[in-house]
Order: C-alpha cells, then sequence, then structure tokens
C-alpha cells in the first residue's frame, strides 16, 4: 500500500533550525577536510580533541604512512613513514585488535622511535588510537590526541569508538574508490595485452619512485601526505591509454617508423579518454582527486622545455604530479627491458636524467630521485621483474 502523505497538524511538528554538524562530509572536498569538520563537530562536545590523525599501512612492504590530519597547532609528523616492525606500541595494537588508551603519554617520553618523540614534543599528554581493518585485514591507525591528562574516560571512549569507526569508513570509501579503478583498469590492461613487458613489479617500483619523489620535494611546494598517498596510488596508471594501441606497434622488436610514433603518443589523451569513462561507470567522475589521476595520464610525456606531447607545455604549466611521475617513468623505463630496448644499468639511467634534467625532465624532479638512491635500490630488490608478469 502506498503511503499517504500526512500533512502535519501544525508547522510547528517540523524543526529545521538545527545545523548538521558534519555537513561538509556530504560535499566533494579533500579528505583532510572532512577530517577536520569532524574534528570541529566533535570539539563542541570533547574540547580537549586538540589533533586526529590517520595512518595507513602498506602490507606490501610493512608500512606506516601518515595520511589525513586535523591538529590544532603544527602537525608534528607530515610525509612520515615507518615499518610497523620499529613500532612495538602500535604492532602491540594491531596484535591485540583492540583500541589503545593512554592516559599519560610520559610514558613513552623515552620512546626511541621518530614518531614518539614528535608526539611528545607537541605536548600531548593522552590519547586513543584505534585500529582499523577491513574484513579482518589491517588497513591503518586513527589517533585521537589531546593535550590534557586523563582525558579518555569510559563515558568518552564509548563516543570515540562510534567516532573511529566513522573516520575508518571514510577512509576505506576512498581508497576503495582508487582500489576499484586501479583493478579495473588493470584488469582491462591484461585481457589487451596478456603478456605485455610492463608488470605487476613496474606498477609497484613507479609507485614507489614516484613517492620517493613527492617527499622528497613536498616542503618546498607544500604537499600534504593526502596529494603524496594519491600520487602513489595513481602514478602506476600513467600509461593506461596503452590499452587502446595494437600490440604489433607496442610489442615492436625495434625501432617506431614516423607514423607508428604519432599512434603511440595519443595513448597519453586516450589514457585520459579511457579514465574518464571508466569514471562514469563507476560513479567516480565527482571524486575529488581525480584531476590529480588525469593530470598524471594527459601530461606525463610533456617536457619543461615545451618539446613534449600531447601539448607541448613548459615548465610549471606542467601540473607537478606528471612531472614527477614523467621522471619516475623514465627511469624506470630505461632500467626495465622493454621489447625494443634492453634494460641499463642504474649508473647509466642516472646519467641519462642528469643529461635530460631542465630539458626533458624537470630538474627538481631529477635530483630528488637521484637524492635517494638507497631507498631505489632497495625498490628494485624488493620489486624485481616477475616471469608471469
Ligand atoms: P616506455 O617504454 O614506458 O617509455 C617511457 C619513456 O621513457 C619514453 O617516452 C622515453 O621518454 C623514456 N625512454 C624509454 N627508453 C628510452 C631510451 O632508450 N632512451 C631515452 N632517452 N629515453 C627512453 P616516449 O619516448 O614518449 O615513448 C612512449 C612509449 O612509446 C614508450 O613507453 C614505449 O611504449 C613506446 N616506444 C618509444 N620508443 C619506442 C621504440 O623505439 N620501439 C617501440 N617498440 N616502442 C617505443
Ligand atoms: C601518532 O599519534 O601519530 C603516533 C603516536 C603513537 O605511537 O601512539
Ligand atoms: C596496468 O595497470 O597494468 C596498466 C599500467 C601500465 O601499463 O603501466
Ligand atoms: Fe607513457
Ligand atoms: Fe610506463
Amino acid at each position: 500500500m502506498a503511503l499517504k502523505w500526512k500533512h502535519p497538524q501544525k508547522p510547528g511538528n517540523f524543526m529545521f533550525h538545527h545545523q548538521d554538524t558534519l555537513r561538509h562530509l556530504n560535499e566533494n572536498i579533500p579528505l583532510g577536510e572532512k577530517l577536520t569538520s569532524i574534528h570541529y563537530a566533535i570539539k563542541e562536545q570533547f574540547g580537549f580533541i586538540d589533533r586526529i590523525a590517520v595512518a595507513i599501512y602498506d602490507d606490501k612492504t610493512d608500512m606506516l604512512k601518515t595520511y589525513v590530519h586535523s591538529s590544532g597547532g603544527e602537525n608534528p609528523l607530515r610525509h612520515y613513514q615507518t615499518p610497523l616492525a620499529n613500532a612495538s606500541s602500535l604492532q602491540e595494537i594491531v596484535k591485540l585488535r583492540k583500541p589503545r588508551v593512554v592516559n599519560d603519554l610520559n610514558i613513552f617520553a623515552d620512546g626511541r622511535q621518530k614518531h614518539s618523540k614528535s608526539i611528545n614534543k607537541q605536548g600531548y599528554a593522552s590519547s586513543y588510537t584505534l585500529p582499523m581493518f577491513l574484513n579482518n585485514i589491517f588497513f591503518g591507525f586513527v589517533f585521537f590526541n589531546a593535550s590534557k591528562k586523563d582525558v579518555f574516560n569510559d563515558g568518552a571512549l564509548h563516543y570515540f569508538d562510534i567516532i573511529g569507526h566513522l573516520i575508518s569508513l571514510l577512509i576505506i570509501n576512498e581508497q576503495s574508490s582508487v582500489r576499484t579503478l586501479l583493478a579495473t583498469v588493470k584488469t582491462a590492461h591484461d585481457m589487451t595485452h596478456h603478456r605485455d613487458s610492463e608488470t605487476g613489479a613496474h606498477i609497484d617500483r613507479m609507485s614507489r619512485y614516484s613517492r620517493l619523489i613527492a617527499v622528497h620535494i613536498a616542503d618546498n611546494h607544500d604537499l600534504d601526505d593526502e596529494y603524496i598517498e594519491n600520487v602513489f596510488l595513481f602514478s602506476p596508471l600513467h600509461d593506461i591509454g596503452k590499452i587502446a594501441i595494437t600490440d604489433n606497434i607496442l610489442q615492436k622488436k625495434g625501432k617506431l617508423t614516423e607514423e607508428e610514433t604519432t599512434i603511440m603518443r595519443t595513448h597519453s589523451h586516450k589514457g585520459c579518454e579511457i579514465i574518464d569513462s571508466m569514471l562514469k561507470d563507476h560513479g567516480l567522475d565527482s571524486f575529488e582527486n581525480i584531476n590529480i589521476l588525469r593530470n598524471i595520464a594527459e601530461f606525463h610525456h610533456e617536457a619543461v622545455n615545451g618539446t613534449g606531447y600531447p601539448n607541448g607545455l613548459q615548465g610549471t604549466e606542467i601540473p607537478l604530479e606528471a612531472r614527477i611521475v614523467a621522471v619516475a617513468d623514465v627511469f624506470d623505463a630505461l632500467t626495465s627491458k622493454r621489447p625494443y630496448k634492453e634494460a641499463w644499468s642504474n649508473h647509466n639511467a642516472y646519467a641519462m636524467l642528469q643529461r635530460l634534467a631542465g630539458g626533458q625532465l624537470d630538474k627538481e624532479c631529477v635530483n630528488a630521485l637521484i637524492a635517494n638512491k638507497e631507498q631505489v635500490e632497495k625498490i628494485q630488490r624488493q620489486f624485481v621483474e616477475d616471469q608471469l608478469g
């Protein structure tokens, strides 16, 4: 039976004077701003909360990375990552699968880890830390910090469980949008090029080279951890437009003819078109951070001296994320075997990057990668070319 609309007896039965304190969660804004709006809302009830922060976990490398935060004063931990294995107190939380309450952070006063020290220096006295799980798999922490001692009493904790899980769901929502996209692209890629030279290891390395560069230049460009994480997640998709390129060009053993090169060069713009249509199909076209992905696909072959494609943009006309990925891409292309070339040594690849710096590639991004040679080698050891692709 259809529900009948009943007119209210008195207009006063409807009250609209209450303003939804979390209304900004309805908006298409970065995750960090959503967290800030949650922080404001809970401060009305729990004024002692000075900082909320989220760190996410990369299980492939056992790294815990700072991600988003809302801090009253200065953010004590930026662009920070640490192996979970080195953070024994946090490891304990994951093992017990329970939130941890510390009502006097002085117990960490002599902590040796950088994160314990920074948290102390900032003057936080107590904390509530909730481990985040999805289908029983650990994926990060939510931290609530207060400068007062003994504020997380039983009455308050009940609310922090709820708020902590709300934040965890926001993070899952954001991350799973990206993961769905990555999985879709990967399937499309595997179906069109069942045995391409660009393997899973390429994707893992691309992400991590790009992250190294972004972290290194972060202070100069005021990059936050959310941006860095998006560059990390999106960089492997730079070449998704190659799906549209026929195998006889993509897999060609020798040099491309002029005509083939022209076709090949359409892959950056095609990539952006593919992304746009996938975003539509997944209802993600209003996903705020998606321009980072679109810029990476479209502009990763632009050159700072204006000789690149598709648009011949120059210098800072090229979005930073595309300049970062360009360096990671060329370095990985040089040091990997391709149907058309052998793998170069790191030594020769660095020398080539230096030659390209200021012409094809952004100098600052090149220097950032070269400043991290040890990390680069670690990534290469960890993600070796898998034979099965
Ligand atoms: P890719 O193999 O992923 O290479 C990405 C970029 O790395 C290239 O963009 C180029 O800037 C750099 N790169 C790769 N190998 C070399 C090299 O030996 N020397 C130098 N100086 N740079 C190198 P580019 O040139 O726009 O090429 C885009 C894509 O076109 C390549 O992606 C590859 O799939 C294809 N491609 C380029 N040249 C050839 C070729 O001679 N033969 C074939 N079969 N494919 C090619
Ligand atoms: C943090 O709040 O970011 C880490 C501090 C801790 O080890 O609890
Ligand atoms: C993929 O996700 O497999 C496509 C990305 C690439 O070709 O680099
Ligand atoms: Fe490309
Ligand atoms: Fe590539």
